[in-house]
């Protein structure tokens, strides 16, 4: 079911490899007393970007699996006097580090480590290329509210062009069956969006990609990725962009509101619609830890057979 030593990206996971991850994150969900399945191995969690719910998941995973995790924090690490990425990878190993969990401003960083490193390598978000957890977290959360996903719309709003998220998300969901509908402003949504799959569709207006839909996913704008003044204003944005009462009435009655967080109140969501009742945010963080289990048990328990 599972052989491979790192986690990369979904791009290239099997259906196989995907039903499997999905249903052990499954069976680790919810309250989960500790079990051994790691014990012995070290998780180390190597964030050079924030977060809270990706890091923090994958630490209550790491320990929930009996491993010992460890959290290294740039600011604080060598990597703020100037020891490269690779450097301190290798230095991380030398202590017997098993599982490199890593975050990273540059797309590409986890494949490049996995070329060079004795560990394991677990994308926790690489630049604006892939977010693999994030995307299963989404699907088992949609799972668990829609059941099959095979023929469901999904629609994924905002700021598509540096959305790692999206990514992810579309071609996961194109491999469950599902049709994936990408609007945005111009200016945020990349050139190669429909290449993402046959199922994906890019819509100019925010009605036309909730139009029925079963999920509506609203995505934050990345303002720390724009390097010019490719926005308008936040005012316009909301206006244009912003999902309230009104907008959702288009999709299904009932439809899935989600979003991977952090969340910009005002902005692409209103606050009514984030903490309303189609709202399963909060869903998809509790999945969060679920996955990460499935994910560090995966990779760790090929660690243990080789
Ligand atoms: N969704 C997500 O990646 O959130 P964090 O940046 O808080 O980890």
């Amino acid at each position: 079911m599972w052989s491979r030593p790192h986690l990369l990206g979904i791009e290239g996971l099997s259906a196989s490899e995907v039903s499997h991850l999905l249903d052990r994150a499954e069976a680790f969900y919810g309250p989960m007393p500790k079990t051994d399945a790691l014990r012995g191995q070290v998780v180390v969690n190597l964030f050079f970007e924030s977060s809270t719910r990706t890091r923090t998941s994958f630490e209550i995973a790491g320990k929930k699996l009996g491993a010992d995790v460890i959290n290294v924090s740039p600011s604080t690490s060598s990597v703020s006097k100037g020891e490269t990425l690779l450097d301190t990878i290798r230095n991380v190993e030398a202590m017997h580090a098993d599982i490199l969990v890593l975050r990273h401003a540059s797309s590409g960083a986890p494949q490049f480590l996995a070329k060079h490193a004795r560990s394991s390598i677990v994308n926790a978000g690489d630049g604006t290329h892939e977010h693999p957890t994030q995307a299963l977290l989404d699907v088992l959360t949609m799972r668990k509210h829609l059941g099959d996903l095979n023929g469901r719309i999904v629609a994924i709003c905002g700021d598509i062009m540096h959305s790692r998220v999206a990514r992810s998300n579309a071609i996961l969901l194109g491999l469950l069956g599902a049709t994936v509908r990408f609007t945005g402003p111009r200016t945020m949504l990349p050139l190669e969006a429909a290449r993402l799959g046959s199922t994906v569709i890019v819509a100019h207006t925010l009605a036309d990609a909730i139009d029925g839909a079963d999920v509506v996913m609203m995505l934050r704008i990345q303002n720390e990725r724009f390097s010019g003044a490719a926005l308008p204003t936040t005012r316009e944005y909301a206006k244009t962009f912003g999902l309230n009462a009104n907008t959702l009435a288009r999709a299904k009655p009932n439809a899935l509101v989600m979003h991977p967080g952090p969340i910009n109140r005002g902005v692409e969501i209103t606050s009514a619609v984030a903490d309303g009742p189609q709202s399963v945010i909060l869903d998809q963080v509790a999945a969060g830890v679920a996955v990460r289990m499935a994910v560090l048990e995966a990779v760790g328990l090929t660690r243990g057979n080789t």
